[in-house]
């Protein structure tokens, strides 16, 4: 049987994709399907981006990988760009999202014995994602992704998410905080969009307390709000940012980026990863930032984001068992009334890949190279999947 020897820690669906092009992916047997998800914010840029697939083809056959011993002048240029675009001062490069927020909580943790705490500790959110390895999942909140797994690792506090008096509250009785992490949309918890001074207030309580601010924007990073990082949309700049998915548009590469106090805190020895940061997946990570920052794609996101909004909304305008379409540039939820994993079989039969998260919430991660087209057609599609699917008796 076709994947017998794959650890089974996916629930996979039964569809294989063959090639992509833009916001279109064709499967096995020739079907095509608008991608709506960009394999859950990754493809940013669209599938076989040309720029992208033409910095890889150059890279591969120039040099893959040397090793952090030695200087890397394509990390140096990535490190230059992500600083540019971020006004960040320093960059670790690591694999994937969860290797960039154990660089995030590593730091908080030397920034805090640096001050002479003990048991430094981060404050983390009710229904936060920050990844899978065991630091980052217990800074996940969500106990499902944690069950099995104890002993979980200390040194996290929890808040509810969008609530400052909270996070005041824990600054007032607990001395050994040294840091908040903290997504600026929540994602896998259901596309929650806090207040629009929500990071504002925690950047005060943060230089109150002489915390850090680190926002995981490894979903909201590379352009998917519209500026390449969330908080410049905010006023408001972190201690620590960390990116992945994005940033290599489907080649593995994530990063740490910290400035003043966090960006003096590294010293050798103190972190490393045999790949972070190769070759390869810098080539790629510059290919990506060029074409975000230099081809208007990001410029487009708001108005796309908006036709994508107040499509669902006139859609489901009397649609009781709709509770609320929102979202923030290209994340976008439409939370129903009832769990509805079902939609995302009857999507992909009818050609649209979605995903649903927090049992209730449609998640749509479009690519930012959806054109008005291809945002009406998701419309279209998936408004009538969704009032199909309420009009069913609701099942247990
Ligand atoms: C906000 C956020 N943080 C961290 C991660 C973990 O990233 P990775 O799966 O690359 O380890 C994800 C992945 O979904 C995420 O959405």
């Amino acid at each position: 049987m076709a994947g017998e020897h794959l650890m089974p820690t996916y629930a996979r669906q039964a569809v294989a994709f063959a090639h992509g092009e833009g916001a279109w992916l064709t499967d096995t047997d020739g079907k095509r399907y608008l991608d709506a998800m960009a394999g859950i914010a990754v493809c940013n840029l669209g599938h076989a981006h040309p720029a992208v697939t033409r910095a890889i083809q150059q890279q591969a056959a120039t040099l893959l990988h040397t090793s952090n011993v030695y200087r890397i002048p394509l990390q140096e240029e990535a490190a230059d760009a992500l600083c540019a675009v971020s006004g960040m001062e320093k960059v670790f490069f690591g694999n994937s999202g969860a290797e960039a927020n154990e660089a995030a909580i590593k730091l908080a943790r030397l920034y805090g014995h640096g001050k002479g705490v003990d048991l430094p500790t981060i404050i983390v959110m009710e229904g936060a994602f920050h990844g899978r390895t065991m630091a980052t999942l217990t800074a996940t909140g969500n106990r499902k992704i944690q069950a099995g797994f104890e002993p979980l690792v200390s040194g996290f506090v929890r808040a509810p998410y969008n609530d400052l008096d909270a996070v005041r509250q824990i600054a007032r009785n607990n001395r050994d905080i040294v840091a908040v992490l903290v997504e600026p949309v929540q994602g896998e918890g259901g596309v929650i969009v806090p207040a629009d001074d929500y990071l504002a207030g925690l950047r005060t309580i943060c230089d109150d307390n002489g915390w850090l601010l680190m926002l995981d924007e490894i979903q909201t990073g590379n352009g998917r709000m519209g500026t390449y990082f969330a908080y410049q949309q905010c006023g408001v700049m972190p201690d620590v940012v960390t990116t992945a998915k994005g940033l290599g548009n489907g080649v593995p590469v994530g990063a740490c980026l910290a400035q003043g106090v966090a960006a003096g805190i590294f010293a050798p020895g103190n972190h490393g990863s045999t790949f972070g940061g190769n070759p390869l997946a810098c080539a790629t990570a510059l290919a990506v930032i060029r074409a975000l920052c230099n081809d208007g794609v990001m410029a487009r996101v708001p108005a796309l984001s908006q036709r994508i909004l107040d499509g669902f909304r006139a859609a489901f305008a009397d649609e009781p068992g709709v509770a609320v379409v929102r979202g923030k540039g290209l994340m976008i939820g439409i939370e129903l009334d009832r769990p509805c994993g079902a939609l995302v079989t009857r999507a992909r039969e009818a050609g649209l890949l979605i995903n649903v998260t927090a049992e209730k919430v449609i998640r749509l991660l479009p690519p930012l190279v959806f054109t008005d087209a291809d945002a009406d057609l998701l419309v279209a599609k998936l408004a009538a999947l969704v009032r199909e699917f309420l009009a069913e008796p609701a099942t247990a």
